[in-house]
């Protein structure tokens, strides 16, 4: 689960990125986070992940405080998530299974687990067939798809995708949304950042609109220009 209680960021430059942000999403949900470009979205991935502290405000995620965390346990917290960028950063030097591979040999894994998760989580992202391709051998939606695998193998309760099909044109953009969904079907829990309401409007999941580092709407079904249709 993850809780935001009246979460301020202010950066060293003094900009305001987040004004009072309230926000919960119980374990299982699948959420849209949404809003244009500097309303505050990637500011609010950025605390959950820990990559930036809230100049105030409380911060729950999956059982850790974030707001007096011990450093050492910041890397179990991160180990709860599962995040995936618009510019998928795979290790182009490392196939499709050796990029699985070093996420999961970084977390101790044995050679017996990584046999058995890899094929399991490349099956589901439909890439079984392209394990010892590298990533330049790919197309930029199964390169993402890559990235959802790696973000997935360590078995995170949740997934947090910040703008994932940026880089993607309509088709492929859709079947990435698909594939979250679907990930959430399968029980992980799912955040997902966007701008792009065409894409956010063919599904009917709970939309966070957040606009000038406020949420100003919250609610189930059709968005359009941060209004409920
Ligand atoms: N590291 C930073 N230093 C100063 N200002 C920042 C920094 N990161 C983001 N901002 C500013 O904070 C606001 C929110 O940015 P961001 O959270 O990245 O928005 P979004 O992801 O919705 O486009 C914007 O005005 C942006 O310019
Ligand atoms: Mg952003």
């Amino acid at each position: 689960m993850i809780r935001l209680i009246d979460v301020y960021k202010e950066y060293d430059n003094g900009t305001k990125a987040l004004k009072g942000v309230n926000m919960r999403i119980d374990d299982g949900e699948f959420v849209f986070l949404v809003g244009p470009s500097g309303s505050g979205k990637s500011t609010v991935i950025k605390l959950i992940t820990g990559e930036i502290a809230a100049t105030e405000g409380r911060l729950m995620v999956n059982g850790y405080n974030l707001n007096n965390i011990a450093p050492r346990q910041i890397p179990y917290m991160r180990r709860t998530l599962g995040i995936i960028f618009q510019d998928f950063r795979l290790i182009e030097k490392k196939t499709v299974y050796e990029n699985l591979a070093f996420v999961m040999r970084a977390i101790g894994a044995s050679n017996r687990e990584l046999r058995r998760r890899i094929p399991y989580v490349l099956q589901l992202v439909g890439l079984d067939q392209k394990a010892d391709r590298y990533p330049g051998q790919l197309s930029g939606g199964e390169q993402q798809r890559v990235a959802i695998a790696r973000a997935l193998v360590n078995n995170p309760s949740m997934i947090i995708a910040d703008e994932p099909t940026g880089n993607l044109d309509p088709q492929r953009s859709l079947e990435i949304m698909m594939l979250l969904e679907r990930i959430n079907e399968l029980g992980t829990t799912v955040l997902v950042v966007t701008h792009e309401e065409e894409l956010v409007n063919k599904f009917t999941k709970r939309v966070v609109a957040i606009q000038n580092g406020r949420i100003i709407s919250d609610e189930t079904g059709g968005y359009y220009n941060g209004e409920k249709v």
